[in-house]
């Protein structure tokens, strides 16, 4: 380690201390970012563990829906995003008022929203979802039909595993949708031998060669409890960082240096000892929204994980 990054994290750690602050982070945050959070997850694990902090503010480092979806659980606390352009590229793909013109199309039919969207679009919809929990939001409903919004890559994935019939949005990753089956087929040949684990925001035609589909968290869980020696890792970069620290023994190849989420990556050291210094950049979504919001997050988190 550097002595700047050295002197940074201590001033972090010490700021970190001084204003009762804890660090979240997500899978995909750059390596330097991981080490020095409280804790590190997936979209799920975070919401979760956004609810059972004591602390007053939450650093988050992640993209720009991370941080609303704690600050609607947790509006007492001060929720900062060091870096303001963080945001998820699909979650920009659908607004509030596009997604009610598209349930005056579809009257009574319950809308279920991936958590890659905005405190506005959550609180137009039913429930709220993860990668982590997908399938199982959409069996718990007692409906035909649900409207799915934004990712039409994870709709089309449930869609396989439901006999309920889901209307997508044209919503998607431009990191992962940028991962092609041969990317994998190529690894293959490589090594023979190895697991291939995809993310459901991957296209149908990556997801077919999958051993296992998997949210971020999911991934982690599987490369610690499985056999297999050398894992595929079909997803944004960062992960490799946790699953190369957790398990040191195996080796994980990643599928191309393309799918790097950029905004994921905006997040650095310096900008988070500068949100804790100027308690920037605060997250807080609007009372009324956020009350309508929190009824499709509170859903979802009663569901728990698959
Ligand atoms: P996870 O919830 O699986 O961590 O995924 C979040 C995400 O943004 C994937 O691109
Ligand atoms: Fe959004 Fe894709 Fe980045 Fe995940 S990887 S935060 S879905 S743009």
């Amino acid at each position: 380690m550097e002595n700047k990054d050295a002197e940074l994290i201590e001033n972090i750690i010490s700021l970190k201390e001084r204003k009762n602050a804890v660090i979240l982070s997500h899978n995909y945050q750059l390596g330097e970012i991981q080490d020095i959070a409280d804790f590190v997850g997936d979209s799920l694990g975070l919401s979760q563990q956004a609810t059972k902090t004591d602390a007053d503010v939450i650093v988050f480092c992640g993209v720009h829906f991370m941080a609303e979806t704690a600050s609607i659980l947790c509006p007492d606390r001060t929720v900062l995003l060091p870096d303001l352009n963080a945001g998820c590229l699909m979650a920009n793909m659908i607004t509030a008022e596009g997604l009610i013109k598209r349930k005056r199309e579809f009257p009574g039919i319950p809308v279920v929203c991936y958590i890659n969207s905005s405190a506005d679009v959550k609180a137009e919809s039913d429930v709220c979802c993860t990668s982590a929990n997908a399938v199982k939001v959409i069996e718990s409903l007692d409906a035909k039909e649900i409207l799915f919004v934004p990712d039409q890559y994870l709709g089309h994935y449930i869609s396989t595993k439901t006999d309920k019939k889901l209307i997508l949005w044209p919503g998607y990753c431009p990191t992962h949708v940028k991962i092609q089956p041969q990317d994998i087929t190529k690894l293959k040949l490589g090594y023979p031998q190895a697991k291939v684990i995809v993310h459901p925001e991957c296209t149908p035609e990556v997801i077919a060669l999958a051993d296992e589909v998997l949210s971020t968290s999911g991934m982690c869980r599987f490369a610690q409890q499985a056999e297999a020696q050398e894992i595929i890792v079909v997803t944004e970069i960062g992960l490799l960082h946790r699953l190369s620290k957790e398990n040191p023994d195996k080796k994980f190849i990643h599928t191309s240096g393309k799918a790097i989420c950029p905004n994921m990556k905006l997040i650095t050291l310096e900008k988070v000892l500068w949100s804790l210094q100027d308690m920037t950049h605060e997250v807080k979504v609007p009372e009324e929204i956020r009350l309508k919001a929190k009824t499709a997050v509170d859903k979802m988190l009663e569901i728990g994980r698959a």
